[in-house]
């Protein structure tokens, strides 16, 4: 294997042994996390509140050596709140940019579909831009700038759902579960021992794997992972079946089909392989279809949802070996 890419696929391993210092179980946000990260792409994160959805944003940003900063969305939330603004300074007599919580490496927009669409525009343009523009003045945003926007599942729709145009700039969705029984056990034990997942955090016992310069370094080395040709026209026909299928009002757009290319080599090196197999693309078209999918309301009344259709696409599109 290329030594870039030897040194890639090192730092995943360690970064995935410290988190799991503070983060029981969720062995596939995890991943997902990472793979959005190294891509250089934002993420959805849905689950119920206390699933440690603050927690593993905030501990990968300790292991990466990344800077991180949370922003609550709310129904009054400006603009300016999230992106900065100028203010009057009285002494010197002019006016300064005091920057918003987008000045940051890693953001967690909480509750993004709290906030009214001004609002969640002006977040979308900074993700996509990583710049921003304020009184004419353009700034530019951490390179790594990576946002994870989570939502409530049971006010899923909220006062401002995303609309769906929107929800194609995240590359993937991750699903936060409640843990297991044996997970929560865990849980359970740690807290009464004094070991609470996040004092891990404060002691000190997580250790950061690299600086974040490494990672703009460390990301290029993606483009060695081989796709062959029949697996690029795997996941190319995995998506176009998603415009077919019965159940869907409108399938994914060519973003699903970059986003899970992308994807897919990052979960090979993620693995520690230099080539994509079928399993990497298959693990990772439904978080990445997910949110981009739209069902049928026929079918969506009926509790029709992405898994089943995940899974018939998936059944019926020959794999390559
Ligand atoms: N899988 C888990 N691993 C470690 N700690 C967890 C886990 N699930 C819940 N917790 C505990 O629950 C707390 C709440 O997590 P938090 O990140 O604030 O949740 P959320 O942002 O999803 O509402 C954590 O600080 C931790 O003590
Ligand atoms: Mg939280």
């Amino acid at each position: 294997m290329n030594q870039m890419l030897d040194e890639l696929s090192e730092i995943l391993i360690q970064t995935r042994a410290q988190v799991a210092k503070v983060i029981i179980g969720q062995a596939l946000p995890v991943d997902l996390s990472l793979i959005a990260i190294f891509t250089n792409q934002h993420v959805l994160v849905e689950g119920v509140p206390g699933v440690a959805k603050t927690l593993l944003v905030k501990t990968l940003a300790h292991t990466l050596g990344a800077q991180f900063k949370r922003i609550q969305f709310t129904p009054d939330l400006m603009p300016s709140d999230i992106i900065g603004t100028n203010i009057f300074n009285l002494q010197r007599n002019e006016f300064n940019f005091v920057p918003g919580p987008v000045f940051t490496t890693f953001l967690i927009a909480d509750e993004i579909n709290r906030a009214p669409s001004k609002t969640q525009s002006a977040l979308l343009q900074a993700m996509q831009e990583r710049q921003v523009t304020v009184d004419r003045t353009t700034y530019d945003l951490s390179a790594n700038f990576t946002v994870f926007a989570t939502q409530n599942p049971i006010e899923y729709e909220g006062t401002y759902a995303l609309p769906e145009a929107q929800k194609d700039r995240f590359m993937l969705k991750i699903r936060m579960n409640v843990p297991d029984r044996e997970e929560e056990l865990n849980l359970a034990e740690r807290m009464l021992g004094d070991d609470a997942p996040e004092s891990a955090l404060s002691r000190g016992s997580v250790e950061t794997v690299m600086s974040e310069s490494t990672l703009s370094r460390l990301r290029a080395a993606l483009n060695q992972v081989l796709v062959k040709p029949e697996l690029i026209a795997y996941l190319v026909d995995i998506v176009r079946a998603t415009r077919k299928h019965d159940s869907v009002l409108v399938g994914a757009g060519p973003r699903a089909t970059q986003a899970l290319l992308l994807a897919s080599r990052a979960h090979a090196a993620l693995n520690g392989r230099d080539y994509v197999t079928p399993d990497d693309v298959r693990v990772l078209v439904q978080p990445i279809l997910e949110h981009r999918v739209v069902l049928r309301p026929e079918f969506e009344i009926e509790g029709a949802e992405i898994v089943p259709i995940v899974r018939q696409i998936l059944e019926k599109i020959p794999v390559p070996r």
